[in-house]
């Protein structure tokens, strides 16, 4: 190598899984001699990390390559060589196709093959992988990942089994494959140590993750995996997301009742509050199953903010069934939600059904929901006026002055602070409260434990 600094720009779409691959891939290129620029105008390589999930987002990747050509055109005439990879779901799904849709494109380099860009970069390998490579892909990275800040994420779990008739995972990420308990708990340790109080545990079925206890007994759940991780010294805060009705188990309810640092917050997606839309779904659960763990879940964690993933108009879907994905949500009450117009993407089982919805019913039945969901959002963080509450303060506000953390329910909260609150926990009385976030004054600057 040549010694001179290189640039790398990375782009990232998609999902919390996405963000964490785009932060190793960082740390693996920063190994290579690239520093993070924050626009594709001065890189010397630019990554594309790609979501599928929807057919926009997948057709967002392609005008943003057409931007990049230009970029690598002009950058070209100044005698400057762009390296252009699109990395993550998009790349898994198309593969090749990529490159003869886009030929400016060099690398194209899935979500279980990126610990390879290094080697492709030189040269020495080929610059097309998209197999599942899961079991060395975490050992390969470089595991002293520098923590950005107080919260971070861990990877537990990839990849997903359900099938769900409507989702591409499946086929993206592959199957369900769960990181050992050991190698979590020595990447949250590695965090803590260099001053990260929060993790969030992901996984695109986090709580599906299983795998062999350091007790050396049977084999751990989420709940248990939690509650190790909950006695690391300086750990203040566990999240995890997403989950899967059907993986909610007793000892992760359990963990919401008895472990003070997991945060009352629950991404638990239900898609449709129609029995029929469920089965059509490949779902695996009714609604019945879902009110009862609701009401477990409440009952361990009153305050709990439960969180969801909705879909209109998945094909065959009616007026009544629609009805009653309204009537779920009224029962139910969302502290924030999720949702979605069915998005056809091919090769899934419900691509190929012959009673897709029209888009101006979906669209209707999309912008009902949401003002049911964001009435729900509303109501919820006004509910925490005049209460105060624990904040995590991460970053700068967009005002002058101003700090911003998050609360216990994820919810985002602006006070006039000084920046050296940033990284420690602040109690905050909350007096106001907007649709996306929370303010309010701080009461004290002593550290609370959780
Ligand atoms: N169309 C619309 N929404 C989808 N999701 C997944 N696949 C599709 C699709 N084909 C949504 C689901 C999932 C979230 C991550 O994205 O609600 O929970
Ligand atoms: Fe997709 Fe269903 Fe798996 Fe979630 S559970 S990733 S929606 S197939």
């Amino acid at each position: 190598m040549s010694g001179t600094k290189k640039r790398v720009f990375i782009k990232t779409f998609g999902c919390q899984m996405n963000v964490y691959d785009s932060a190793q891939m960082a740390t693996l290129l920063g190994t290579e001699g690239y520093d993070e620029v924050g626009e594709a105008e001065n890189a010397d390589l630019v990554v594309l990390n790609t979501c599928h999930i929807r057919e926009k987002a997948a057709e967002k990747v392609y005008s943003d390559l057409g931007r990049l050509r230009q970029i690598k055109e002009a950058r070209a005439k100044d005698g400057k060589t762009t390296q252009i990879a699109v990395a993550g779901c998009v790349a898994q799904a198309e593969g090749a196709e990529i490159r003869r849709r886009a030929p400016v494109v060099d690398y194209v380099v899935g979500p279980q093959s990126y610990q390879r860009l290094p080697q492709m970069l030189r040269g020495e390998e080929d610059p097309l992988a998209t197999d599942f490579a899961v079991d060395d892909k975490f050992e390969r990275l470089a595991k002293k990942r520098a923590a950005n800040g107080p919260t971070a994420f861990v990877t537990v779990q990839e990849g997903c089994d359900k099938f769900c008739s409507f989702c591409v995972v499946p086929y993206t990420r592959g199957a369900e494959h769960s990181r050992s308990a050991q190698e979590i708990s020595t990447e949250v340790r590695t965090l803590v140590r260099y001053g990260v109080r929060e993790v969030t545990l992901l996984g695109q079925n986090v709580n599906a993750w299983a795998a062999p206890g350091l007790d050396g007994g049977k084999d751990w759940g989420l709940g248990e995996l939690i509650a190790h991780l909950a006695q690391i010294e300086g750990l203040a805060r566990i999240r995890y997301t997403t989950s899967h009705p059907r993986d909610m188990d007793d000892g992760l309810i359990a963990a919401h009742r008895d472990i003070d640092v997991l945060m009352p917050y629950l991404h638990l997606p239900v898609q449709s509050g129609s029995d029929g839309v469920l089965k059509a779904m490949n779902r695996g659960h009714t609604m019945d199953m879902y009110y009862r763990l609701i009401d477990n879940i409440r009952a361990a964690r009153p305050d709990i903010a439960l969180s969801g993933d909705f879909i209109v108009g998945y094909p065959g879907e009616s007026d009544a069934d629609f009805e009653d994905t309204l009537k779920a949500v009224r029962d139910i009450g969302y502290a924030s939600a999720y949702s979605f117009k069915y998005s056809r993407r091919p090769g899934t089982p419900g691509a190929k059904r012959d009673d897709q919805i029209p888009e101006d019913v979906k669209a209707d039945r999309l912008s009902a929901l949401q003002d049911l969901l964001v009435s729900q959002q509303i109501a919820f963080n006004e509910s925490l006026i005049g209460k105060t509450l624990p904040v995590l303060f991460d970053k700068k506000g967009r005002h002058e002055g101003q700090i911003c953390g998050r609360s216990p329910y994820l919810q985002s909260v602006y006070v006039q602070g000084p920046l050296h609150l940033i990284g420690t926990l602040v109690d905050v009385k909350i007096t106001s409260a907007g649709r996306n976030a929370l303010s309010g004054h701080l009461v004290s600057e002593a550290m609370s434990p959780a």
